[in-house]
């Protein structure tokens, strides 16, 4: 069962009903919410609010764009702007195209730095610490995406490429030139640079040294420097050891046998590490609001944002440790560089963009989905608090968007825009494993299949973010207009989905 809500849990609940979600609940679904409500109930308004239509109200009642149709909202027609007086003959002329943005699954994707993965107790998750980096790597010649393989190492990720270096002479191997390293080091995924698998030589082409290299994607909020997901690792907690980042958690192992305890011990190891690198990306944030002279509402939701991901971190290093039968931990984060690139207002709300609005969006639907497909208690109960708690850091992403573009200069909305062109390099499916296990099994346990998760975010891209962008972008430009301001059209109307 999830712990009660804390009164500071009820009194800002109370304040979004208000604020925010007054339109897009019924008067019995707001009043469980504001009051937190028992556990059945606060399910149920999750399950309501999980649904894209709901999802994107929230994000239009966040950013003040009024209300939009409930077909529109489902993403199966355009999306009808009723409150926006909008300028005529473009994309905010009132109506701007709905459902079809984007292409289905398995282009949508991204990544987010897990290079490496493995093992249980003593999992090892490669992040931003030296995997490969990229110096004295020989450029390859080729990279295409392919179809995931069907089994092997290289069967789980959120993509695959074929990569292909030249052939070395004689007697020069290609295990000689090009270590697993550089391979890893050639995917590019988004702002992802680092594959987390790669599986090679193709001897079937004897012309050049090819590989499959797949690599997850960036999911919830992940901590860049210079381009990069900055990740710990997983390290064993040995007796005596600080068990703080991992709390008490004890989901039904019972009927999972070895392997899948594994696995899940190394998928939820892997999402702990995401959520602790979440922490670094939230403080940053606070000091980005504080640089720029953000409204103190959105200081503190900053603020409260960065404790709950320091919740989220705890409460899956506790999984992992559960699954593992053994202490684990995150390792020290490297945070050297993470201020480098400044407080300039454009760079920051291109990051909010693509960090919040479209990676944080669609790892709150997908934690929504894994939560709605587990089985096991302990499980559900702490994905429903999780997703509860990304929904509301990702509207805190899209209002802040809104205050930004309507604060900016037109080149920071023209920099907004062009993230919204193209969104599916900032969105990823999460941790993936390429340890073996029941698959149903780790359903039930948290774990959505890779195919499950890469469809949502597709979907998540065409029924939620880009709506959401196009009718934000459609306001502001509004306003804009009526202010004498220049907006640009031209990236808006390139945007995927945009009304012709
Ligand atoms: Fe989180
Ligand atoms: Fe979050």
């Amino acid at each position: 069962m999830a712990a009660p809500l804390s009164a500071r849990h009820v009194e800002r609940r109370q304040s979004w009903i208000h604020q925010e979600r007054q339109d897009c609940l019924s008067p019995g679904e707001a009043q469980t919410w504001a009051s937190g409500g028992a556990d059945s109930d606060s399910l149920a308004v999750m399950k309501h609010a999980s649904d894209h239509a709901t999802m994107l109200r929230l994000i239009l009642g966040a950013v003040g764009v009024a209300s939009i149709s409930t077909a529109a909202c489902a993403g199966c027609g355009s999306v009808v702007i009723d409150g926006v007086s909008s300028g005529s003959g473009t994309a905010g002329s009132g109506a701007v195209g709905g459902g079809g943005a984007t292409s289905g699954a398995g282009t949508a994707g991204s990544n987010a730095g897990s290079g490496g993965a493995s093992g249980n107790s003593g999992v090892t998750v490669g992040g931003g610490a030296g995997a490969g980096g990229g110096t004295g790597c020989p450029a390859p010649v080729s990279s295409v995406p392919v179809d995931m393989p069907q089994n092997g190492p290289c069967s789980v990720g959120y993509e695959a490429e074929y990569i292909c270096f030249s052939l070395p002479k004689p007697p020069a191997t290609c295990e000689d030139l090009y270590p697993k390293a550089c391979v890893l080091d050639a995917y590019s995924c988004g702002y992802q640079t680092y594959g987390d698998e790669a599986c090679g030589p193709d001897l079937a082409n004897p012309d050049a040294c090819c590989y499959t290299v797949v690599g997850d994607c960036p999911i919830g909020r992940p901590f860049l420097v210079h381009g990069r997901a900055r990740l710990g690792t997983v390290v064993s907690g040995d007796s005596g050891a600080d068990r703080s980042w991992a709390d008490r958690m004890e989901p039904d192992v019972s009927a999972l046998d070895r392997e899948t305890r594994r696995a899940l011990a190394d998928f939820w190891g892997q999402e702990a590490l995401f959520e602790h690198a979440s922490v670094a990306s939230f403080a940053r944030f606070v000091l980005h609001l504080l640089a720029v002279g953000a409204p103190a509402d959105l200081v503190q939701r900053a603020q409260l944002a960065l404790g709950e991901e320091i919740e989220h971190a705890t409460l899956g290093f506790g999984l992992a440790s559960a699954y593992a039968g053994a202490a684990l931990r995150p390792s020290a984060l490297d945070v050297s560089g993470g201020l480098d690139e400044g407080f300039e207002a454009a760079g920051i709300a291109v990051a909010v963009a693509r960090e919040g609005c479209i990676a944080e969006t669609v790892a709150a639907l997908q934690i929504a989905a894994a939560r709605d497909a587990a089985t096991d208690p302990v499980i559900k109960s702490a994905l429903a608090r999780v997703a509860e708690q990304e929904m509301e850091h990702a509207l805190l992403s899209w209002r802040y968007l809104r205050w930004a573009l309507e604060h900016g200069e037109v080149s920071l909305q023209a920099a907004v825009t062009a993230v919204f062109t193209a969104p599916e390099a900032h969105v990823g499916i999460g941790a993936t494993t390429a340890l073996p296990g029941d698959r149903e099994a780790m359903r039930g346990h948290g774990c959505l299949p890779p195919d499950e998760r890469r469809a949502l975010a597709a979907d998540t891209l065409a029924r939620v973010v880009l709506p959401a962008a196009r009718a934000l972008l459609a306001a502001v430009g509004s306003r804009a207009r009526e202010a004498g301001s220049a907006m640009p059209w031209a990236e808006v109307n390139a945007m995927p989905g945009a009304a012709a």
